[in-house]
Protein backbone atom coordinates (compact mmCIF):
# COMPACT_ATOMS: atom_id res chain seq x y z
CA UNK A 1 0.00 0.00 0.00
CA UNK A 2 1.72 3.57 -1.10
CA UNK A 3 0.20 6.51 1.00
CA UNK A 4 0.58 10.13 -0.62
CA UNK A 5 0.92 12.73 1.80
CA UNK A 6 0.05 16.22 1.07
CA UNK A 7 2.08 18.64 3.83
CA UNK A 8 4.64 15.88 4.94
CA UNK A 9 6.73 18.69 5.50
CA UNK A 10 3.93 20.22 8.13
CA UNK A 11 3.80 19.74 11.94
CA UNK A 12 0.88 16.81 11.18
CA UNK A 13 2.30 15.59 8.23
CA UNK A 14 5.91 15.20 9.29
CA UNK A 15 4.75 12.80 11.99
CA UNK A 16 2.02 10.82 9.51
CA UNK A 17 5.46 10.28 6.84
CA UNK A 18 7.41 9.06 10.05
CA UNK A 19 4.73 7.09 11.70
CA UNK A 20 3.62 4.91 8.66
CA UNK A 21 7.03 4.36 7.55
CA UNK A 22 7.66 3.13 11.06
CA UNK A 23 4.68 0.60 10.08
CA UNK A 24 6.41 -0.26 7.11
CA UNK A 25 4.06 1.10 4.81
CA UNK A 26 5.36 2.80 1.48
CA UNK A 27 5.06 6.54 2.03
CA UNK A 28 5.39 8.83 -1.07
CA UNK A 29 5.48 12.90 -0.36
CA UNK A 30 4.17 15.83 -2.34
CA UNK A 31 7.11 18.41 -1.76
CA UNK A 32 7.19 22.22 -3.07
CA UNK A 33 11.02 22.06 -2.19
CA UNK A 34 12.71 18.96 -2.25
CA UNK A 35 16.22 19.81 -1.25
CA UNK A 36 14.77 21.51 1.80
CA UNK A 37 12.31 18.87 2.84
CA UNK A 38 14.31 17.43 5.38
CA UNK A 39 12.33 13.32 4.87
CA UNK A 40 13.74 10.44 5.58
CA UNK A 41 15.54 8.86 2.87
CA UNK A 42 13.10 6.09 2.75
CA UNK A 43 10.23 8.52 1.79
CA UNK A 44 9.77 8.82 -1.95
CA UNK A 45 9.39 12.50 -2.90
CA UNK A 46 7.48 14.17 -6.04
CA UNK A 47 7.83 17.57 -6.45
CA UNK A 48 4.20 19.08 -6.52
CA UNK A 49 1.82 21.90 -5.46
CA UNK A 50 -1.64 21.99 -4.82
CA UNK A 51 -2.01 24.58 -7.31
CA UNK A 52 -0.45 22.41 -9.72
CA UNK A 53 -3.29 19.98 -10.51
CA UNK A 54 -1.33 17.94 -13.37
CA UNK A 55 1.97 17.64 -10.45
CA UNK A 56 -1.19 16.59 -7.94
CA UNK A 57 -2.22 13.78 -10.80
CA UNK A 58 1.26 13.12 -11.10
CA UNK A 59 1.63 12.48 -7.59
CA UNK A 60 -1.34 10.62 -6.92
CA UNK A 61 -0.82 8.17 -9.51
CA UNK A 62 -0.85 4.59 -8.41
CA UNK A 63 -1.30 5.78 -4.55
CA UNK A 64 -4.08 3.65 -2.62
CA UNK A 65 -4.51 6.23 -0.15
CA UNK A 66 -4.12 9.96 1.02
CA UNK A 67 -2.92 12.05 3.70
CA UNK A 68 -4.28 15.65 2.67
CA UNK A 69 -4.02 18.50 4.75
CA UNK A 70 -5.51 22.14 4.16
CA UNK A 71 -2.63 24.70 3.72
CA UNK A 72 -4.96 27.11 1.95
CA UNK A 73 -6.78 30.33 2.70
CA UNK A 74 -9.42 29.64 0.36
CA UNK A 75 -11.69 26.67 -0.47
CA UNK A 76 -12.06 27.56 -4.07
CA UNK A 77 -9.60 24.55 -5.19
CA UNK A 78 -10.90 22.45 -3.55
CA UNK A 79 -13.65 21.00 -5.90
CA UNK A 80 -10.68 20.03 -8.24
CA UNK A 81 -8.35 18.71 -5.86
CA UNK A 82 -10.37 16.49 -4.76
CA UNK A 83 -11.71 15.26 -7.84
CA UNK A 84 -8.10 14.73 -9.25
CA UNK A 85 -7.30 12.74 -6.03
CA UNK A 86 -10.42 10.54 -6.76
CA UNK A 87 -9.24 9.91 -10.54
CA UNK A 88 -6.57 7.56 -8.65
CA UNK A 89 -6.84 6.82 -4.86
CA UNK A 90 -9.75 5.19 -3.06
CA UNK A 91 -9.00 6.18 0.67
CA UNK A 92 -8.16 9.87 1.95
CA UNK A 93 -7.87 11.40 5.52
CA UNK A 94 -8.38 15.05 5.25
CA UNK A 95 -6.74 16.99 8.49
CA UNK A 96 -9.98 19.41 8.74
CA UNK A 97 -10.92 20.90 12.05
CA UNK A 98 -13.59 21.44 14.94
CA UNK A 99 -14.07 24.56 13.16
CA UNK A 100 -15.91 22.69 10.71
CA UNK A 101 -18.75 21.35 12.73
CA UNK A 102 -18.84 24.10 14.37
CA UNK A 103 -22.02 26.10 12.43
CA UNK A 104 -19.86 29.42 12.44
CA UNK A 105 -19.03 31.85 10.29
CA UNK A 106 -15.62 33.25 10.27
CA UNK A 107 -12.63 32.68 8.25
CA UNK A 108 -11.53 29.08 9.39
CA UNK A 109 -15.32 27.57 9.60
CA UNK A 110 -15.73 28.00 5.75
CA UNK A 111 -12.99 26.67 4.28
CA UNK A 112 -12.87 23.52 6.34
CA UNK A 113 -16.47 22.91 6.00
CA UNK A 114 -16.18 23.99 2.38
CA UNK A 115 -13.44 21.28 1.61
CA UNK A 116 -15.16 18.67 3.68
CA UNK A 117 -18.25 18.92 1.54
CA UNK A 118 -15.96 19.06 -1.01
CA UNK A 119 -14.41 15.54 -0.71
CA UNK A 120 -17.88 14.43 0.22
CA UNK A 121 -18.88 14.82 -3.02
CA UNK A 122 -16.29 12.45 -4.57
CA UNK A 123 -16.59 8.87 -3.96
CA UNK A 124 -13.57 8.76 -2.15
CA UNK A 125 -13.85 6.64 1.37
CA UNK A 126 -12.68 10.10 3.36
CA UNK A 127 -12.25 10.31 7.70
CA UNK A 128 -12.33 13.41 8.40
CA UNK A 129 -10.02 14.64 11.83
CA UNK A 130 -11.66 17.55 13.28
CA UNK A 131 -8.32 18.62 16.29
CA UNK A 132 -9.40 21.65 18.35
CA UNK A 133 -6.21 23.64 19.67
CA UNK A 134 -3.23 22.36 18.60
CA UNK A 135 -0.16 22.41 21.44
CA UNK A 136 2.24 23.75 18.67
CA UNK A 137 0.39 27.21 18.81
CA UNK A 138 1.59 27.69 22.06
CA UNK A 139 5.16 28.38 19.96
CA UNK A 140 3.95 31.66 19.42
CA UNK A 141 5.35 32.09 23.12
CA UNK A 142 8.93 30.73 22.53
CA UNK A 143 10.26 33.97 21.79
CA UNK A 144 9.07 36.18 25.06
CA UNK A 145 9.91 32.72 26.86
CA UNK A 146 13.30 32.79 25.80
CA UNK A 147 14.08 36.49 26.02
CA UNK A 148 12.43 37.11 29.32
CA UNK A 149 9.96 34.41 30.76
CA UNK A 150 6.73 36.68 30.56
CA UNK A 151 4.02 35.61 28.08
CA UNK A 152 2.02 38.35 27.16
CA UNK A 153 -1.42 37.22 25.90
CA UNK A 154 -5.37 37.81 26.10
CA UNK A 155 -7.99 35.46 27.58
CA UNK A 156 -5.41 34.18 30.45
CA UNK A 157 -8.38 32.15 32.14
CA UNK A 158 -9.92 30.50 29.10
CA UNK A 159 -9.05 27.02 29.15
CA UNK A 160 -8.07 24.86 26.29
CA UNK A 161 -7.44 21.43 25.13
CA UNK A 162 -3.86 21.40 23.48
CA UNK A 163 -3.40 18.66 21.16
CA UNK A 164 0.10 16.89 20.50
CA UNK A 165 0.85 17.16 16.54
CA UNK A 166 1.94 13.23 16.72
CA UNK A 167 -1.89 12.33 18.14
CA UNK A 168 -3.25 13.93 15.29
CA UNK A 169 -1.12 12.08 13.05
CA UNK A 170 -1.22 8.40 14.94
CA UNK A 171 -4.86 8.89 14.06
CA UNK A 172 -4.54 9.32 10.79
CA UNK A 173 -2.25 6.86 9.92
CA UNK A 174 -4.99 4.35 12.26
CA UNK A 175 -7.44 5.30 9.68
CA UNK A 176 -5.06 4.92 6.31
CA UNK A 177 -3.70 1.75 7.36
CA UNK A 178 -7.37 0.01 8.94
CA UNK A 179 -10.65 -0.47 8.30
CA UNK A 180 -13.54 0.40 9.69
CA UNK A 181 -12.76 4.35 9.50
CA UNK A 182 -14.55 5.90 6.68
CA UNK A 183 -17.02 8.10 6.91
CA UNK A 184 -15.65 8.91 10.18
CA UNK A 185 -15.13 12.83 11.34
CA UNK A 186 -13.32 12.73 14.41
CA UNK A 187 -13.36 14.96 17.45
CA UNK A 188 -9.96 15.55 18.49
CA UNK A 189 -8.44 16.69 21.43
CA UNK A 190 -5.49 16.27 24.14
CA UNK A 191 -5.79 14.65 27.04
CA UNK A 192 -6.61 18.15 29.63
CA UNK A 193 -8.12 20.99 29.27
CA UNK A 194 -5.98 24.00 31.21
CA UNK A 195 -6.16 27.75 30.87
CA UNK A 196 -3.57 29.65 29.35
CA UNK A 197 -1.90 30.59 32.73
CA UNK A 198 -1.25 26.77 33.32
CA UNK A 199 -0.02 26.25 30.12
CA UNK A 200 2.57 28.87 30.56
CA UNK A 201 3.06 27.13 34.21
CA UNK A 202 3.68 23.93 32.76
CA UNK A 203 6.53 24.92 30.30
CA UNK A 204 8.11 26.56 32.80
CA UNK A 205 8.04 23.31 35.04
CA UNK A 206 9.05 21.38 32.46
CA UNK A 207 11.80 23.63 31.04
CA UNK A 208 13.06 24.23 34.58
CA UNK A 209 12.38 28.46 34.79
CA UNK A 210 9.86 30.17 36.52
CA UNK A 211 7.46 31.51 33.59
CA UNK A 212 4.65 33.84 34.36
CA UNK A 213 1.86 34.85 32.80
CA UNK A 214 0.80 38.62 31.54
CA UNK A 215 -2.85 39.84 30.92
CA UNK A 216 -2.93 42.37 28.09
CA UNK A 217 -5.64 43.81 25.93
CA UNK A 218 -7.46 42.12 23.09
CA UNK A 219 -6.08 44.57 20.78
CA UNK A 220 -2.51 44.22 22.19
CA UNK A 221 -2.87 40.39 21.86
CA UNK A 222 -4.07 40.86 18.04
CA UNK A 223 -1.23 43.55 17.32
CA UNK A 224 1.31 40.28 18.43
CA UNK A 225 -0.99 37.53 16.02
CA UNK A 226 -0.74 39.06 12.92
CA UNK A 227 3.07 39.53 12.98
CA UNK A 228 2.78 35.09 13.21
CA UNK A 229 -0.92 34.48 11.34
CA UNK A 230 -2.96 36.05 8.72
CA UNK A 231 -5.17 39.12 10.49
CA UNK A 232 -8.57 37.09 9.87
CA UNK A 233 -6.98 33.84 11.82
CA UNK A 234 -5.63 35.94 14.44
CA UNK A 235 -9.57 37.63 14.41
CA UNK A 236 -11.25 34.07 14.60
CA UNK A 237 -8.63 32.91 17.01
CA UNK A 238 -9.51 35.68 19.70
CA UNK A 239 -12.81 35.79 18.85
CA UNK A 240 -12.92 31.72 19.55
CA UNK A 241 -10.69 32.41 23.00
CA UNK A 242 -14.05 35.10 23.87
CA UNK A 243 -16.51 32.78 23.51
CA UNK A 244 -14.89 29.91 24.74
CA UNK A 245 -14.34 32.26 27.87
CA UNK A 246 -18.54 32.66 27.89
CA UNK A 247 -20.59 29.99 27.03
CA UNK A 248 -18.34 26.90 25.28
CA UNK A 249 -15.52 25.76 27.76
CA UNK A 250 -13.49 23.47 25.52
CA UNK A 251 -13.72 20.04 26.88
CA UNK A 252 -11.21 17.11 26.08
CA UNK A 253 -12.47 14.15 24.29
CA UNK A 254 -11.30 10.43 24.37
CA UNK A 255 -11.31 10.25 20.43
CA UNK A 256 -7.42 10.03 20.14
CA UNK A 257 -7.84 6.50 22.84
CA UNK A 258 -10.86 5.11 20.82
CA UNK A 259 -9.22 5.12 17.31
CA UNK A 260 -5.56 4.74 18.25
CA UNK A 261 -5.95 2.09 21.68
CA UNK A 262 -3.70 4.66 23.39
CA UNK A 263 -3.78 7.74 25.30
CA UNK A 264 -3.31 11.25 24.40
CA UNK A 265 0.03 12.89 25.14
CA UNK A 266 -0.34 15.42 27.79
CA UNK A 267 0.58 19.62 27.02
CA UNK A 268 3.91 18.44 29.28
CA UNK A 269 4.74 16.01 27.01
CA UNK A 270 4.33 18.08 24.15
CA UNK A 271 6.13 20.70 25.86
CA UNK A 272 9.31 18.03 26.51
CA UNK A 273 9.15 17.03 22.86
CA UNK A 274 9.72 20.93 21.80
CA UNK A 275 11.88 22.14 25.15
CA UNK A 276 14.71 23.31 22.99
CA UNK A 277 12.04 25.80 21.14
CA UNK A 278 11.42 27.05 24.43
CA UNK A 279 15.24 26.89 26.49
CA UNK A 280 17.16 28.19 22.54
CA UNK A 281 19.44 25.54 23.59
N1 LIG B 1 -3.36 25.39 14.66
C1 LIG B 1 -4.51 24.92 15.11
O1 LIG B 1 -4.86 25.07 16.30
C2 LIG B 1 -5.40 24.15 14.18
C3 LIG B 1 -6.59 23.59 14.68
C4 LIG B 1 -7.41 22.85 13.83
C5 LIG B 1 -7.05 22.72 12.49
N2 LIG B 1 -5.89 23.29 12.01
C6 LIG B 1 -5.56 23.14 10.59
O2 LIG B 1 -4.39 22.35 10.44
C7 LIG B 1 -3.76 22.71 9.20
C8 LIG B 1 -2.29 23.03 9.45
O3 LIG B 1 -1.60 21.82 9.69
P1 LIG B 1 -0.05 21.84 10.10
O4 LIG B 1 0.11 22.79 11.25
O5 LIG B 1 0.42 20.45 10.22
O6 LIG B 1 0.59 22.52 8.81
P2 LIG B 1 1.92 23.38 8.70
O7 LIG B 1 2.90 22.95 9.74
O8 LIG B 1 1.53 24.82 8.63
O9 LIG B 1 2.51 22.92 7.29
C9 LIG B 1 1.91 23.30 6.07
C10 LIG B 1 2.30 22.25 5.04
O10 LIG B 1 1.60 22.52 3.82
C11 LIG B 1 2.56 22.53 2.76
N3 LIG B 1 2.04 23.43 1.73
C12 LIG B 1 1.77 24.74 1.84
N4 LIG B 1 1.29 25.22 0.68
C13 LIG B 1 1.24 24.17 -0.17
C14 LIG B 1 0.83 24.03 -1.53
N5 LIG B 1 0.37 25.07 -2.24
N6 LIG B 1 0.93 22.80 -2.10
C15 LIG B 1 1.41 21.75 -1.41
N7 LIG B 1 1.80 21.82 -0.11
C16 LIG B 1 1.73 23.02 0.49
C17 LIG B 1 3.84 23.03 3.41
O11 LIG B 1 4.92 22.68 2.61
P3 LIG B 1 6.29 23.59 2.47
O12 LIG B 1 7.30 22.88 3.32
O13 LIG B 1 6.59 23.53 1.03
O14 LIG B 1 5.94 24.97 2.97
C18 LIG B 1 3.78 22.24 4.72
O15 LIG B 1 4.18 20.90 4.52
C19 LIG B 1 -4.50 23.94 8.66
O16 LIG B 1 -5.43 23.53 7.70
C20 LIG B 1 -5.21 24.46 9.92
O17 LIG B 1 -6.35 25.23 9.63
C21 LIG B 1 -5.06 23.99 12.84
Amino acid sequence: MTTLVIGATGKVGRHVTAQLAERGLAVRALVRRPDQAGLPESVEQVHGDLSDLDSLRAAAHGADSVFLMWPLMSADPAARIAATLAESTRRLVLLSSAAARSGRDDAISRVHLAVEQAVERTALEWTFLQPHGFAANTLGWARQIREDGVVRGAYGSVVSTLIHEADMAAVAVTALAEDGHVGAKYDLTGPQALSHVDQVRVVGEVIGRPIRWEEVSRAAAREQLVKQIPAAYADAMLDAYARLSEAEPDQPTATVAQVTGRPARSYAQWVADHAAEFTGQ
